[in-house]
């Protein structure tokens, strides 16, 4: 079990994780938190789960958490006490913040645009950000973040679009997930209050999965094929397409794919 009275001696971090919640077992943390942020609950909530039975990932899979092997936790983030008014660079910030944790113990992973992270070419997590709009203006936004911890975590290859790993597995050492949890805090009360700046691009494109190499995206209207420059300030991707110049997408696309066989 994830040491609940750890946490709770060193929250909130910032803004983050008051209140909190700690569930052995729940259908889905985000499901969960957009019921409490319905009903009132404030910038900061944190609610985290030993193990989900309808996680969810993008674009409607399923995301696999058995119980104790992984982190799985939503924060409610209301956009009067942040700088974003953009989904888009809040998947940043969740990838951002996990990729960072990850470092702190000794990995070197990689985002994949927008919000997966890899270590050694594997997804070891992913981020949902389900936002809440009232007419043109963000209400709230709830940010769900899925750490393979432990290898029980990892599901059947057969199962995946994206090969998988656990940190545990590719560390090769035994993680604190009490620990990664308090870091991921801290890095995401670190970048919110520097959401517009350039330390937060920088900090994002420097740890690029496949910057320079030819990757495709997919749309509901198609894809697009281009060498990977780098992001925008609102989290768009920036493809070098041949004959098309620099092209710019965003959260409409997803499926971001290396289309060259470099092994890096
Ligand atoms: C993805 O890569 O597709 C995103 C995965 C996000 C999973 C997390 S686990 C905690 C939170 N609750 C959910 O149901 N999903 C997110």
């Amino acid at each position: 079990m994830i040491d609940e009275s750890k946490l709770n001696e060193r929250l909130p971090i910032g803004l983050l994780g008051e209140p909190n919640w700690f569930f052995p077992t729940i259908g889905s943390t985000n499901d969960q938190a957009k019921e409490l942020a319905e009903a009132g609950a404030p910038h900061g909530s944190l609610l985290v789960a030993e193990e989900q039975t309808a996680g969810r990932g993008r674009g409607d899979h399923h995301w696999s958490t058995p119980a104790g092997s992984a982190l799985a936790m939503s924060l409610i983030l209301r956009p009067a006490a942040m700088q974003a008014g953009n989904p888009l660079a809040l998947n940043v910030l969740g990838a951002l913040s996990v990729a960072e944790s990850i470092e702190a113990i000794g990995g070197r992973p990689q985002i994949k645009w927008p919000n997966d992270v890899l270590l050694e070419g594997k997804k070891v997590a992913g981020v949902l950000v389900e936002a809440a709009w009232r007419e043109d203006a963000l209400e709230y936004a709830v940010i769900g973040m899925g750490v393979n911890v432990r290898p029980a975590a990892v599901p059947p290859a057969a199962q995946l679009s994206f090969p998988a790993a656990s940190v545990e597995g590719v560390l090769g050492e035994t993680v604190d997930r009490a620990a990664l949890l308090l870091s991921i805090l801290r890095s995401m009360d670190y970048w919110l209050s520097r959401m517009d700046s350039a330390s937060l691009l920088q900090a994002w494109q420097e740890r690029m999965a496949y910057l320079g190499r030819m990757v495709e995206v997919e749309g509901a209207a198609g894809s697009y094929r281009g060498v990977l420059q780098g992001v925008t300030q609102q989290g768009q991707l920036r493809l070098e397409s041949e004959g098309k110049g620099v092209l710019q997408v965003g959260a409409d696309f997803h499926r971001l794919r290396p289309v060259d066989s470099d092994p890096r």
